[in-house]
Order: C-alpha cells, then sequence, then structure tokens
C-alpha cells in the first residue's frame, strides 16, 4: 500500500490525487482520501479499483480542505471494495487513519474493541486503528496516537486526520517506511519518496516507533515515552525514476533485496509465539490430506516440485505436481483423501484457474496459495493462504517465489511426521540468512561480469537442488536471454553431457549432504568437456574444493529449506548477465507478468 497525507496553504485534494498516482507502484486495488476543512468537517472519498475511479468519484463529488490523507491499497485483509478501502474512521466518523503495513494482533483487539461496544464497517486489519486512537482521544491526538500504537504488534506506517484538528495530521511508524517532506509553506509525508519530489526534495525520516506531529510550518517527532527527538532535514537528489525503484537500478533488483522483509511478513502470518497458526479449516484439511495435489505454472510450478520433495520427507505424504495446463487437459483419476493446492503469484493465471474449475466439478478440496488478496483463484477455491510479498513489479518472480517456498514449508512442517522444533527454528532463521546473501551480492556481480557472454548456462542438481535448478535456468532465459537448461544431475550421462564444451558454464547445485559425493562426480565429468563449473553449497562443505572454479557458499540452515538461499544467487546472477548484456531486466521481451489467456 502507499500512504500520503498534505497540511498547507492550498486545496489538498487534488496534490494528494496526483500524490497517489507516483505511489501506485505499490498497490492499485483501491484508493480513497480524507480531507478536514475549517469548519472542522472530515470529508471521505474511496472506491475499488484504479486510481482514475477516485478520480472520477472526487470530480462528481468534490471535497474541500487544506488537510488530508490519502491511500492506495493492496489488499492484505479483506478483499479489494470500497468499504475495505482506506480511509477507515471510527464510528462517529472524527477521526480518519491510513495505513500501510499488517496489524498482527487484529483479530484480538477487533474483539477487544467489540465488547466496547465498537461495530466495525470492513474486513481489514487496518480499521482497529481507526477505533483505538479514538478510545484514547481526549482532545489530545499525539497523544492518542501514541497510546494506540503501544497496543500495535506488526507492521505500520500510519498518518491520522481528525475533524477535531484541521491543520494538524500525526503519523507513526513501525517496520513500513514513512518519509516527511518539508517546505515553506507545507508539510507533506508519504509512504516513499516519489510524492514529494514534485513538491520539495527536503525530507525527514521517520524511523521505527516514532510518532511525529505535521503543521504546515513545523514537524514534531517524539518516541513513544513522548521525548521529543531531533531529526535533520536531509536533501533528495534522485530523479523520478530512481526514487520509485527506492535508489535501485532496477524493480528486480529492488525485489530481490526485499525478500528478507517479505519472508518476515509471509512468516509472521504463519508462525507465531513459536508455534504455526493456520486457519483451523486448511489445518483439518491438511492434517487429514491423503494425497496432495500441488500446481501452477512457470515459477510457481517450481514451487510446487520443491514442495513435494520437501513434504514427502517431513511428512511421508505422498505429492503429486503437474503443470497447469498439462492438468487442466489430463484425465483426473480423483484419489482417497486428496486435496489440492494451487500456487499463483497473481491468482489470474489462465490454466491455473482452468484447473482449479475442473478440481472443484470433480468435488478435490482446493487450497489457493496467493499474493494478491481478492484474485480470481482466491476467491473460487474453497480457502486460500496469502504470501505477504507486496507487488511484484518485475516479471521475472524473485520474492513471490521465496515467499511461496517459505508457505509451503509451514505446510510441510504442520503436517510433519518427525519432531517439528528442528524445522521451525530453521525456518525461523531463514529471512535473516537470505539478507546475509544479499549482503554479498558483489561476490556474484563480479562471477556474472566474468561469465555473462557464455552461450550455454546449464543448471543440475539432484532433488530440490533439481527444482531450484529449474528455476535457476528459467530466471536465465527469461532476463538475459542466454540458452540455459536444467537437468538433474543423474540425467547428465543420458544426453545432455553431448552439449557440453568449452562454452559451457555449469552451475551445480550441492545443498544436500547424502548426495555431495554424487555431484562431484557430475561436475568431474562437465570439468573434463571443458566446462566452467560454479559450485553452490553450502559454507562449511568442502567435497568441492579441487573440483569447482568458483564456489559461492550458502549460510547454514535445514538442507531442506536450502532452496530460499540458492535461489537468491541464481536470481541475482541472472539479473546481472542481464544488465551487463544491456537489456531490461524488468520488461524482458516477449514475457508478461500475468499470463490470463490461455
Ligand atoms: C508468467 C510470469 C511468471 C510466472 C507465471 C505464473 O509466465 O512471467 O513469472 O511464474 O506467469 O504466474 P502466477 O501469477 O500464476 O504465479
Amino acid at each position: 500500500c502507499g500512504i500520503v497525507g498534505y497540511v498547507g496553504s492550498e486545496e489538498a485534494s487534488s496534490i494528494l490525487l496526483e500524490a497517489l498516482r507516483k505511489l501506485e507502484y505499490r498497490g492499485y486495488d483501491s484508493a480513497g482520501i480524507a480531507l478536514v476543512d475549517e469548519h472542522k468537517s472530515l470529508q471521505i472519498r474511496k472506491i475499488k479499483g484504479r486510481l482514475s475511479n477516485l478520480e472520477l468519484l472526487v470530480q462528481q463529488k468534490p471535497i474541500a480542505g487544506k488537510c488530508g490523507i490519502a491511500h492506495t491499497r493492496w489488499a492484505t485483509h479483506g478483499e479489494p471494495s470500497d468499504l475495505n478501502s482506506h480511509p477507515h474512521t471510527d464510528v462517529s466518523q472524527s477521526i480518519a487513519v491510513v495505513h500501510n503495513g499488517i496489524i498482527e494482533n487484529h483479530a484480538q483487539l477487533r474483539a477487544w474493541l467489540e465488547k466496547h461496544q465498537v461495530t466495525f464497517a470492513s474486513q481489514t486489519d487496518s480499521e482497529v486503528i481507526a477505533h483505538l486512537i479514538d478510545f484514547h482521544y481526549n482532545g489530545d491526538l499525539l497523544l492518542a496516537v501514541t497510546e494506540t500504537v503501544k497496543r500495535l504488534e506488526g507492521s505500520y506506517a500510519i498518518a491520522v486526520a481528525c475533524s477535531q484538528h484541521p491543520q494538524l495530521l500525526v503519523v507513526a511508524r513501525k517496520d513500513s517506511p514513512l518519509v516527511i517532506g518539508r517546505a515553506e509553506n507545507f508539510t507533506m509525508l508519504a509512504s516513499d519518496v516519489p510524492p514529494l519530489l514534485s513538491h520539495t526534495r527536503g525530507v525527514q525520516y521517520l524511523e521505527d516507533l516514532e510518532v511525529a506531529t505535521l503543521t504546515q510550518h513545523e514537524v514534531h517527532i517524539y518516541n513513544l515515552d513522548g521525548d521529543e527527538i531531533e531529526r535533520e532535514i536531509q536533501t533528495i537528489d534522485w530523479d523520478m525514476e530512481a526514487a520509485e525503484k527506492c535508489g535501485f537500478e532496477h524493480f528486480m533488483l529492488k525485489e530481490i533485496c526485499e525478500q528478507p522483509k517479505a519472508l518476515r511478513d509471509t512468516l509472521r502470518a504463519r508462525y507465531k509465539d513459536g508455534s504455526l497458526s493456520f486457519p483451523v479449516q486448511i489445518e483439518n484439511l491438511l492434517e487429514n490430506c491423503k494425497h496432495l495435489l500441488i500446481t501452477g505454472c512457470g515459477t510457481a510450478y517450481h514451487a510446487a516440485m520443491v514442495a513435494s520433495y520437501v513434504i514427502e520427507q517431513v511428512a511421508g505424504l505422498p505429492v503429486e505436481v503437474l503443470v497447469a495446463s498439462e492438468l487442466r487437459y489430463r484425465p483426473h483419476i480423483r484419489k482417497e483423501g486428496e486435496v489440492c493446492l494451487l500456487i499463483s503469484q497473481s491468482g489470474e493465471t489462465a490454466d491455473t484457474i482452468a484447473s482449479l474449475r475442473l478440481l472443484k466439478e470433480l468435488g478435490i478440496p482446493t487450497i489457493a496459495l496467493t499474493n494478491v488478496v481478492g484474485c480470481t483463484l482466491s476467491r473460487e477455491a474453497d480457502w486460500v493462504l496469502y504470501t505477504q510479498a507486496g507487488p511484484e513489479i518485475a516479471v521475472a518472480s524473485t520474492k513471490a517465489f521465496t515467499t511461496q517456498l517459505l508457505s509451503l514449508f509451514t505446510i510441510a512442517s504442520l503436517i510433519a511426521k518427525q519432531e517439528r522444533s528442528g524445522l521451525l527454528e530453521a525456518l525461523d532463521q531463514l529471512p535473516g540468512k537470505t539478507q546475509l546473501l544479499i549482503d554479498r551480492q558483489e561476490d556474484i556481480q563480479r562471477f556474472a561480469a566474468s561469465q555473462f557472454n557464455k552461450t550455454k548456462v546449464f543448471f543440475m542438481g539432484r532433488l530440490v537442488d533439481f527444482a531450484i535448478s529449474l528455476e535457476s535456468a528459467l530466471k536465465l532465459k527469461e532476463i538475459s536471454y542466454t540458452h540455459s537448461e536444467a537437468f538433474a544431475a543423474g540425467e547428465l550421462k543420458h544426453g545432455p553431457i553431448a552439449l557440453v564444451d568449452t562454452s559451457t558454464l555449469v552451475v551445480a547445485l550441492c545443498t544436500q549432504p547424502s548426495l555431495y559425493a554424487k555431484m562431484d562426480s557430475n561436475i568431474k565429468e562437465v570439468k573434463a568437456r571443458g566446462a566452467t563449473a560454479l559450485v553452490i553449497t553450502f559454507e562449511d562443505v568442502h567435497t568441492f574444493d579441487d573440483t569447482a572454479d568458483a564456489i559461492f557458499r550458502l549460510p547454514q540452515t535445514h538442507p531442506l529449506f536450502s532452496p530460499v538461499l540458492s535461489v537468491i544467487v541464481s536470481q541475482l546472477y541472472a539479473y546481472y548477465c542481464s544488465v551487463l548484456k544491456g537489456n531490461d531486466p524488468d520488461k524482458p521481451r516477449n514475457l508478461a507478468k500475468s499470463v490470463t489467456v490461455e
């Protein structure tokens, strides 16, 4: 989601709508605006759909005021609808709130507020914030917001307007970005720098667990104990394009680097206080499932493949994996106790939706795993689980894939027959370990610089490493247009080795300890034919020291969870090869982000 706010000497409505436009890349399934005018009247317009719907609504039913907030939504709780759009208000509609983030204890807060006779208008997690502020409000909006945020768990950037204060906004943040724009005649706020750039270049960044008051000429920042904090005004020298990408050269690199956060957000939704947390019906369905079918297309299909190895190994449950474009045309023989999991980032892929409809006709219970709240798949499946990757803009999927993997690992852990605690501990540490890898991206950039001209790149591995080989080859061909293929390493001798020569780079994924020796033999085979070999393995493994031309070492984790780490190396490798070849990695030729036709 994206939030913006303005308090100053001019009419705020057109300034805020224009500012929202610059944030549309953060989400765009609904939008809304709230203004306070000098007569202390709070007016709100909000509507489902793209920002143009809101612009039209404001044209038809204009609003006035020089102080206000606005929001463009990427749904996480509650499908896109007029009612679920922000701003949200208290019951008397005098306090309006826009929120970016996820309130994890919203259900408890909602129950508590309902006990205090509060009626809710929406299904969002955000609405609790408006009611809590009202509960704590006693004429001092800063105090009410401070007391409210002390009760929130999760992530938030919020901006609050109140009819009683026609020249004041209060903001707060934790784990979601918020920037304040400073100028002579107004103060603005936004989730990111782009909406501010056409108005000012002077900004102040709010830090976690801080609140601030914004008036036309002044900004005061406080910690939650009420102590005022000095914050310098910085000058931004980015142009608009760089700003939208938060200073990254491409959305793809930005999204690769966002993975630690996306993974943390996704894990938080399923793992709380040391134990797993699933909707009870999904838990029952999975625990009683005798045969799991998993489907998806492209990258989502590779996530399904990884899951099949992991679930079979830790849960002893038979898993079948089919690409959705095949599943929909195959005769499907229903098995007893069968459940189907459908994976799709967008939830709009035509083949995946067609498979869902077919399985439903056969009476097979279906669970969707998707990143987009309210998408077709989520509406039509019996049950839905969400990844919390946030909007993914680059065509080649990165953070959507690793969050799918993490969600699938939580499912595997849920139905695990073996001791769960080791798995959970490894899951808990995974997001942090991805950060260690991202911090070392220059090593991969350097390796790419020495190899990007290779005309043939083969990825090989066994078990989960084979699934990640497929995903790695897909990534590289998608954005660098290099001929890349993936093989189950044991299949090398049955054909692919005929293609290996001195122009070949072979990337060997070696994260399964029981198969290190086999992989080492495969690497020797390709090296003997003149190939260059890059090995991706764990940091304490030395089996390949004398065989490989280069080794990239992953932080240690449970070997079954290695895909979340190894794939990041491939994502970065593909990204740097693409850039070095002069391509636009965000918009590869001939490909679309979401394929809604067959
Ligand atoms: C397209 C995209 C891929 C994606 C696939 C499935 O081919 O380019 O990145 O993996 O569709 O998309 P979905 O939204 O169903 O995950």
